[in-house]
């Protein structure tokens, strides 16, 4: 009876041990890059109490990278070494209507927002610790458009399906998710230009983060509504 029990503790208490050893939800490296922004600052503050959390930003945070140089992403990981997740919650795009819009216009969201997410990924695959996960951010103007938009429903369309093109080559268990928020209620000088859009909670946008980051999703993207 008594050892009936003590093997079945040991048993329980063992496949703890492996699952958390396994996906690393004890403590984990994780790397905001946009920490400091509308969106970073929240998952930031969700993250950070639990995890080794390394700000990143162009102007701000524990490392500066600029998402646009490959070269400072790179230097951005050698710096920060292996790392458990990394969250992307930055990068920018034009914004005008299409009839004025020039190759060199519609390049800043090819370069900033989808180039410098893909290359946040491409160079950090090398440096990432097995199990790890990238999470990266489009939006909902993917497949929900506002007037003047298009760069963005462009290169938020592309991140969405480069997650999905990304996850089934991705090796060592390493997951990967787009996170494709509406427009959300902490940033009111946007709502102008949403018509009839809903501004999404807060809680609701930290929470698809933390499901990608601690959870177990991969080659997903979670819209938030
Ligand atoms: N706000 C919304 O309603 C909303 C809705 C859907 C999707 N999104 C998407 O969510 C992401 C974050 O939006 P947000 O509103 O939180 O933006 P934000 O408040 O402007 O913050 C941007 C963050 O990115 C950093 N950053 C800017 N340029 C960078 C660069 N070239 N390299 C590295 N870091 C850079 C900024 O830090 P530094 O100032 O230090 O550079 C800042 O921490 C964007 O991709 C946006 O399109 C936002």
């Amino acid at each position: 009876m008594v050892a009936s029990f003590l093997f079945t503790a040991i048993k329980q208490f063992t496949e703890i041990l492996y699952f958390t050893t396994t996906i690393n939800i004890n403590r984990m490296k994780i790397i905001i890059v946009g920490a400091s922004g509308t969106l970073g600052k929240k998952v930031t503050a969700a993250l950070k109490d639990k995890h080794e959390v390394i700000t990143a930003g162009r102007n701000s945070g524990d490392v500066r990278v600029d998402i646009t140089s490959v070269s400072s992403i790179e230097n951005l990981y050698k710096q920060v070494g292996k790392f458990d997740a990394l969250v992307s919650v930055t990068g920018s795009a034009h914004m005008a209507p299409l009839k004025d819009i020039k190759d060199a216009d519609f390049r800043k969201g090819i370069d900033s927002k989808l180039m410098g997410q893909v290359n946040l990924v491409l160079i950090g695959q090398h440096y990432i610790n097995p199990n790890g996960s990238f999470t990266l951010t489009s939006g909902i103007l993917s497949n929900d458009p506002i007037k003047m938009g298009v760069n963005l429903s462009t290169v938020n369309g592309a991140i969405n399906s480069f997650v999905i093109g990304a996850a089934v080559d991705l090796e060592n268990g390493v997951r990967i998710n787009a996170i494709s928020p509406g427009v959300v209620e902490d940033s009111p000088g946007y709502f102008e230009a949403f018509p009839g859009h809903i501004p999404v909670a807060m809680d609701k946008v930290v929470a698809a983060y933390i499901k990608s980051v601690l959870g177990a999703i991969t080659g997903k993207v979670i819209e938030i509504h």
